[in-house]
């Protein structure tokens, strides 16, 4: 006789009830996938974009919760939520992986299908360099038609960013570091928050929080960095030197947002100490 789980108290009937797909929408998950072309890579590539898009949203929660709680001066549960989001980034270095098993001949053969559709085009990533600090108003272009994309991106340049809360820290422990004015731009380099980060480094005793809080960011840029890097040279496995489906240069344009810092005061720091 084989072996029968509900013998020890398996549900095994679910009319009426939810199961697991009910609570996880896995219809809709599931059937998402709409590879436009015969080929076979196609879902790979849908399914890597996918996954990477829900790992998004979950930084995104992350991202926002730690934001508040380090408003309200509540850094514990901030740190534990800074470090998630370190692991899903590295969840998503990982998963480049999978995505370089792919050709370019493989590639070429469903290239046509994508048209102009490029991750460049990504709300959620866009989101994450905004809440970030790397506020980039052109890049707004592409949500600009769609108004409930539009909208919460403008928002979210009016409110402080991760950083600027991050020196609001810096603030009420007494440092002379003022707020930013325009916060729709990206993080410049501030001699005054420099100079108060390195206090804290040179102390991190005295300043612990501060300290581990700005650990806490220096890790996510790391990651975000390799994610920048994983791509790039992924990109160039693929299509060499070819312009991109969302029409940039492509490798040139990817190397170039290489040099992108988001938190330019935490990185020259490290110079002067
Ligand atoms: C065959 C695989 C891939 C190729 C050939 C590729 C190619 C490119 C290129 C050329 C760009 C520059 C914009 C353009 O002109 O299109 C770009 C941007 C981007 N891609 Fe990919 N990509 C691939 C996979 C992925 C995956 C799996 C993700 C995950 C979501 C992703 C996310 C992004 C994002 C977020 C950008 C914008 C980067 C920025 O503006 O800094 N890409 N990609």
């Amino acid at each position: 006789m084989s072996y029968d789980p509900s013998k020890e108290g398996a549900q095994m009937s679910f009319q009426g009830r939810m199961s697991y797909g009910d609570y996880l929408g896995l219809d809709k998950i599931l059937t998402a996938q709409h590879p436009l072309s015969q080929a076979h890579d196609e879902l790979l590539f849908i399914v890597q974009h996918q996954t990477s898009e829900l790992w998004m949203r979950l930084a995104l929660h992350e991202m926002n919760a730690a934001r508040d709680r380090i408003e309200a001066g509540d850094l514990q549960p901030a740190f534990k939520m800074l470090a998630r989001v370190a692991r899903i980034m590295e969840q998503l270095n990982s998963a480049w992986d999978v995505l370089r098993t792919m050709t370019p001949s493989e590639y070429t053969e469903f290239r046509e299908s994508l048209g102009q559709s490029s991750g460049f085009q990504s709300y959620q990533y866009r989101m994450i360099e905004f809440v970030a600090g790397n506020r980039n108003m052109a890049m707004l272009g592409p949500h600009q038609h769609r108004t409930e994309l539009a909208a919460p991106l403008l928002a979210e340049v009016e409110r402080p960013s991760l950083y600027d809360t991050v020196t609001g820290r810096l603030r009420a422990a007494g440092f002379d570091v003022p707020a930013r004015e325009k916060l729709d731009e990206p993080h410049h380099p501030d001699p005054k928050a420099r100079a108060a980060w390195a206090e804290v480094y040179r102390d991190p005793r005295r300043y612990w929080e501060l300290y581990e809080l700005a650990e806490k960011l220096v890790d996510f840029e790391d990651y975000f960095r390799r994610w920048r890097f994983n791509h790039v040279t992924t990109v160039e496995r693929i299509i060499g030197f070819k312009r991109g489906s969302g029409g940039t240069s492509g490798v040139n344009y990817l190397r170039k947002m290489l040099d992108v810092v988001l938190f330019p005061d935490l990185w020259e720091l490290r110079t002067e100490l």
